[in-house]
């Protein structure tokens, strides 16, 4: 295991990156490779802009950007940076069609597993980078966002050739990148926080102090144990004690932080669902392990959906 930060070596000469959706991830990601100065940035948007306010923790910094409103105008690039929730990569599909050419890598920074095959019918899985985000990103406005640090990384990624063309692509950034050895442990251990922490602060809409409750607190349990046994199926090393483990991170988080299954709902957009809960019982069904607490969450959060769907526009 590794972590590259500012200080790495600045080995990689300038490359054309795209960033697909600039809210929460995407504008901290864009705002400060911009920021870094080394690589020519284009930001692809549905509305357009001119700047964005970047606020971090040792004060903001304020760039211009380029920004693309249409397909059209996009072509080949060396990287593109996929940071939209995970149900809308469908929808960037005429972005992905312009911007990926024989050796374009796109970093995948969406929640979840399963990346590779999410973008798998733009390109090919040797050239998908999945990404595990740490820091805390929030959309301020259209054109600020704020980053705040939640653990000693920001992003992980995978130990391998893809993995240190990352790294090295955020070098002056500021983000911290772990390149980890066992990246599949711990793309399933981000999955378990959110497997509990989402579905349970949307379904009842309370911040995380509600996992405090000693009846959530056992429910908790049963859906990580469920989960659990998937991920084992699966061939995922997850240790004996991964429940109390997660359970364990989960309260070190302050009680009145929300999810982002939690703000979506409060917002009246549709929760990324599909990528955590769903991916879960998707990969249960096929190993045939019972799954009755994620099922009854996995329903309830597709009914809370379908309901966002059939809302009349404005
Ligand atoms: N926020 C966090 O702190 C955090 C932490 C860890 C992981 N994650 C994960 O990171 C991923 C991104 O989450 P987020 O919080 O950044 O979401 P977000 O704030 O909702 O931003 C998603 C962006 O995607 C854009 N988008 C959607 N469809 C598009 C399209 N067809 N063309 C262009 N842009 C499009 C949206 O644009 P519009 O503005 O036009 O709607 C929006 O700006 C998710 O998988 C999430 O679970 C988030």
């Amino acid at each position: 295991m590794s972590t590259s930060d500012a200080s790495s070596t600045m080995s990689t000469p300038p490359l054309r990156v795209a960033v697909i959706g600039l809210g929460s991830i995407g504008g901290v990601a864009a705002g400060l490779l911009q920021a870094a100065g080394r690589h020519s940035i284009v930001a692809c948007v549905r509305r357009p802009l001119e700047h964005l306010v970047v606020e971090r923790d040792s004060g903001p910094v304020d760039v211009p950007i380029a920004a693309l409103t249409d397909p059209a105008q996009a072509g080949p690039v060396d990287w593109v940076l996929l940071c939209t929730k995970a149900h809308d990569t469908a929808s960037v599909g005429p972005w992905l069609e312009r911007l990926c050419g024989p050796a374009t890598r796109i970093a995948v920074l969406q929640n979840g597993i399963g990346h590779a095959e999410r973008v798998a019918p733009w390109v090919s899985a040797d050239r998908v980078v999945p990404v595990i985000v740490y820091y805390n990103g929030e959309r301020l406005a259209p054109d600020r966002v704020r980053v705040r640090t939640v653990i000693e990384q920001d992003v992980a990624v995978a130990n391998d050739a893809n993995g240190r063309a990352f790294a090295e692509l955020l070098d002056g950034s500021g983000l911290r990148v772990l390149r980890d050895d066992h990246f599949v442990l711990r793309t399933w251990r981000k999955l378990l926080l959110n497997a509990v922490a989402n579905p349970i602060t949307a379904l009842t809409l309370q911040r995380q102090d509600v996992l405090r409750r000693d009846d959530v607190h056992a429910l908790c349990l049963t859906v990580l144990a469920e989960a659990i046994a998937v991920g084992r199926a699966e061939g995922v090393p997850l240790a004996d004690d991964e429940a109390a483990q997660a359970m364990a991170v989960l309260y070190n988080f302050a009680p009145g932080l929300g999810t982002s299954m939690y703000f979506d709902r409060l917002a009246g957009r549709r929760c990324e669902v599909e990528a955590l809960t769903g991916a879960i019982v998707a990969a249960g069904t096929r190993h045939g392990i019972a799954m009755p607490v994620n099922r009854t969450l996995l329903t309830l959060l597709r009914a809370i959906n379908d309901a966002v769907d059939d809302k009349p526009a404005g």
